[in-house]
């Protein structure tokens, strides 16, 4: 098969890595790409929303399947901007249409699907502006902390956990009269707290079956300790010792079924991956998000865990046969830890050469923000710029054999989290498998 893959962080070139392992894959090219998909796979020039571009080239170069990375392309519709064309309305595609992707684009769409279809969430309500002062009536009913979501994208920014009445009321405010987040925060839905532990929980669909992929935990602040701003992700770890085998049953019976069995009874065509960002409140699972694709690190912890053939899975979800395909897991622990450029997620630098070892014994090395510049170096362009995933039979050795990596890796001004797993290793201490 030809297979054009959209995107260029950490989470395409561990897709990339997979898919250039799969017999089924004949020739693979990723848009825009970076430097670490350079090295396995062509890198082509086309920006992810080049709707008309990414058509023209999947009939040049004769692709037969496309794999979306990032929700951006989905939210605008590419799948149906696709499946418009009469050259390309067959074509597999992994991603949903721009309805189903509205499950990421739309919190309040999301909280209507989960409320309709008995998805386990927390309460909420959804204001407009001209509906303000019902809003900041709403708020003094609540209980603190109180939590404000813009309703559209917004970077992952668009969150905010308010400690107290006031802060909740000028945030609701600048919200939605002020647009602090631009057009995203003209609807906000203000949510319940929700106490407890986070797990990312991913699911491969046709739409109709599913698989469950393995779970993971995210550090998405980037201090130590969970401290200071919100950042896309910092690491993972893969499998999660809180999510046994009890709990992951409940998620699959309480959250997964009635999901994908509500997309199907509202006709809403999905394709894909679905990521639910879910909290374990005293064994109990609830849904905080949605997001239509895979998540980023998560990705880089969880495809290499998965031993059947991947180009299969891809095809499974892409031509509705995904119930004919066995996924088989491998059990051990993969660890990822993301390093960044300085001062990230505020401003930074870019450009400077990054030095990377020639061997990583006992672990891979991913990049996200890299690509190379004229002089034929590798340079860090962006944000998050390289992950380093580790393995290991035992969390303890994933962890070593990703730090070790990392710390054979170098460019100015560079930092990354030296306690990725360390709240897990701990929780492993007093909870021993055997
Ligand atoms: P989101 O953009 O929806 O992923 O939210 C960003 C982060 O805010 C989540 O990963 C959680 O850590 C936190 N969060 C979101 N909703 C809630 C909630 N209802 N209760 C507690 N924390 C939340
Ligand atoms: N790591 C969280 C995300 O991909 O949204």
């Amino acid at each position: 098969m030809n297979i054009l893959l959209l995107g260029s962080g950490g989470r395409e070139h561990a897709f990339a890595w997979k898919i250039v392992q799969s017999s089924q894959c004949s020739k693979l090219y990723v848009a825009p790409g970076n430097a670490g998909t350079a090295e396995i796979a062509q890198n082509i020039p086309l920006s992810v929303t080049d709707f008309e571009g990414i058509h023209k080239f999947i009939l040049d170069q004769n692709i037969e399947m496309v794999v979306v990375g990032p929700e951006e392309p989905l939210v605008k519709g590419l799948v149906d901007f696709l499946q418009s064309k009469p050259t390309t309305k067959d074509l597999p595609i992994v991603g949903p249409t721009q309805l189903g992707a509205t499950l990421e684009g739309s919190k309040d769409f999301s909280k209507r699907f989960m409320q309709r279809n008995n998805v386990p969430t927390a309460a909420y309500e959804t204001f407009t502006a001209d509906q303000i002062d019902a809003g900041l009536a709403y708020l003094e009913k609540q209980k603190l902390p109180i939590v404000l979501k813009a309703d559209g994208l917004a970077a992952g920014k668009g969150v905010l956990i308010c400690l107290s009445l006031e802060e909740a009321k000028a945030s609701l405010k600048e919200m939605l009269l002020e647009a602090k987040f631009g057009d995203a925060s003209s609807k906000v839905v203000v949510e319940e707290f929700l106490n407890g532990i986070e797990l990312s929980v991913f699911v491969a669909t046709d739409g109709k079956s599913y698989k469950i992929l393995p779970e993971a935990k995210d550090y998405k602040r980037i201090g130590e300790g969970d401290t200071g701003l919100n950042t896309g992700g910092m690491g993972a770890v893969s499998p999660v010792i809180f999510a046994n085998e009890e709990f992951l049953k409940k998620v699959e019976d309480k959250i997964v079924k009635p999901t994908i069995a509500g997309l199907e009874k509202e006709n809403i065509n999905y394709k894909g991956f679905l990521f639910i960002g879910l909290m374990n409140d005293g064994g109990e699972p609830s849904v905080i998000e949605y997001n239509v694709r895979m998540g980023d690190p998560e990705t880089e912890a969880v495809l290499p865990r998965i031993e059947s053939d991947f180009v299969g899975l891809l095809k499974g979800i892409a031509s509705g046969t995904l119930s004919e395909y066995e996924l088989k897991i491998s059990p051990d622990y993969a660890t990822t830890v993301v390093m960044v450029s300085g001062g990230y997620p505020e401003s930074y630098q870019k450009g400077f050469p990054i030095s990377l070892p020639s061997s990583a014994e006992g672990s891979v090395i991913f990049h996200a923000g890299t690509v190379v510049n004229s002089a034929g170096e590798i340079v860090n362009q962006g944000g998050r710029v390289i992950a380093v995933t580790g393995f290991g039979k035992e969390l303890e050795e994933a962890l070593t054999n990703a730090f070790k990596t990392v710390e054979k890796i170098s460019w100015e001004k560079a930092y990354y989290r030296k306690d990725i797993g360390q709240d897990i290793l701990k929780l492993n201490e007093l909870n021993p498998k055997n």
